[in-house]
């Protein structure tokens, strides 16, 4: 008998740990008979990953079901439609609410629930209306995902924590991803090497807040997959500088990133884990959210900018050349005109690679949703246009140490801007185009830089590294 596939079609909104959500579900699916498809309109099955963290995505996500269905209707009006699920923190956070609101959607996967999306599914599929699962336990195991299973055909993500304890005020992660999770180091370990075998030459470890891995003293092992024995307890202490010791000698991997660290809990040891192993990229994410104390107090960032600053020049002091890259909030309830020079100051102090600034805006349950006092829009607009313009002297001047010198590139693609020219990343996260023989994609090169563009770099090509 030949089984036609169902065709699963899943659109993701959001960070990385979305992005890596989005693999996991579609591997998991495979093995119920789907196949992803890229056209809304051939699905069976269609999932939108949705992302609440930096934006209000719940209505976005009721408008993007209506416009699928809409085409839908128009394009094949016989058809039956397909089943519309939701998942992602939108999903966590909305939950039951997103069957009231939508009458497509029958399908809502809660954010520690993607291991059991083709149990959900089946119950679909053997006539119930609606499945849901958005339960947040404290030991919701994690999904492995096999090398062969990924989406990104360069970069491979691997989960080390999910969830997180730091409850900063204005941050809706801990609800919608539940507490923080530790991985365990074998499954962590295994993957990577894994990965290496299949061919990946560079891999980002991602957490929440990978300094705390391990701390929580506990350790989950993989999801249970139907008929597989639970995964025995935990193996025991170990600090994120010991799991990335053991990445970098055990993975045989040459490219090693992780996101994101947490200024208070970023510590020596990781630094002189990272100085001591070649294949740990020389790139830090250290989001400060603000200069001023006030307000990092208000943030419960639990750190001072004084001790920010104290970390970056630990950083800046090490043996190799990291490239920083943090987060600002601007607009946080409160922050005055001193606060906002507070941040312009440590801005221009740690000298950042890359910064990503957000506007504030209130995040549902979290606490800085009540604070009163918010800053006027049009002064959180003018407050992100002067850190834009800081930023970009000072990343101007960043990215001109490039010029002249070779750098590493993981050629990744084509560019988009010119078809002669590949693209692909530094060591240190940073994007360099160059022309070069499409033969190149999926390798590590050596580019000498030419130019250097305000978030980019371009080069010649000196030679292949590997
Ligand atoms: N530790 C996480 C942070 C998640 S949120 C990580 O791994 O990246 C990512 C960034 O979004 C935060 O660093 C913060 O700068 C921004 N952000 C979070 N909540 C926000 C809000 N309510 N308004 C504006 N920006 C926010
Ligand atoms: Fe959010 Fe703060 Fe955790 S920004 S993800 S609560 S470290």
């Amino acid at each position: 008998m030949i089984m036609t596939k169902k065709k699963l079609y899943l659109e993701t909104h959001g960070c990385q740990m979305n992005v890596h959500d989005s693999e996991k579900a579609i591997s998991i699916l495979a093995e119920s008979g789907y196949e992803a498809t890229a056209d809304p309109l051939d699905a069976d099955l269609v999932l939108l990953n949705t992302c609440m963290v930096r934006e209000k995505a719940a209505r976005k996500v009721y408008t993007r079901i209506a416009d699928i269905r809409n085409q839908l209707r128009e394009v094949t009006p016989t058809r039956q439609l397909p089943l519309f699920g939701v998942m992602g923190c939108v999903a966590q956070s909305e939950a039951e609410r997103l069957f009231e609101r939508s009458r497509d959607v029958r399908l809502v996967i809660g954010t520690q629930s993607v291991g059991r999306l083709p149990e959900l599914v089946g119950q679909i599929e053997s006539g119930f209306p609606r499945a849901i699962d958005v339960r947040l336990t404290r030991d919701a195991e994690f999904v492995d995902l096999d090398a062969g299973a990924r989406q990104t055909p360069h970069v491979a993500f691997v989960t080390i924590t999910e969830g997180c304890n730091k409850f900063c005020s204005f941050c809706i992660v801990p609800f919608t991803r539940g507490r923080e999770r530790s991985r365990r180091a074998d499954n962590i370990v295994e993957e990577t090497r894994a990965l290496a075998r299949e061919g990946y030459l560079e891999v980002h470890l991602l957490g929440q807040n990978v300094n705390s891995y391990g701390l929580s003293g506990r350790f989950h092992g993989s999801f249970p997959r139907e008929g597989t024995p639970l995964p025995a307890a935990g193996e025991g202490e170990i600090t994120f500088a010991r799991l990335l010791d053991r990445v970098a000698r055990e993975s045989g991997l040459p490219r090693i990133k992780y996101t994101t660290s947490y200024p208070r809990d970023f510590d020596e040891e990781v630094l002189r884990v990272m100085d001591s192993h070649e294949n740990l990229c020389e790139w830090i994410h250290l989001p400060a959210q603000s200069g001023s104390d006030r307000i990092l107090r208000a943030m419960r960032r639990g750190y001072t900018a004084r001790e920010y600053l104290a970390k970056i020049e630990a950083i800046r002091a090490s043996q190799r050349d990291y490239a920083i890259t943090g987060d600002i909030i601007v607009g946080f309830p409160g922050e005055t005109e001193e606060d906002f020079a507070r941040t312009l100051e440590l801005v221009a102090t740690t000298r950042y690679d890359g910064l990503y600034i957000f506007n504030y805006s209130p995040r549902p349950r979290t606490p800085a949703a009540a604070y009163e006092d918010s800053v006027p829009e049009p002064v959180k607009a003018e407050r992100f246009l002067r850190l834009q313009e800081l930023q970009r002297r000072v990343q101007k001047e960043r990215y001109e140490r490039y010029l002249d010198r070779t750098v590493e590139v993981l050629v990744e693609g084509r560019s988009a801007r010119s078809a002669a020219d590949l693209t692909g990343h530094t060591r240190t996260q940073k994007v360099v185009n160059f022309p070069g023989d499409p033969e190149l994609i999926g390798r590590l090169v050596r580019v000498r830089i030419t130019r250097a563009n305000p978030n980019s770099l371009y080069g010649t090509l000196i030679r292949e590294s590997l």
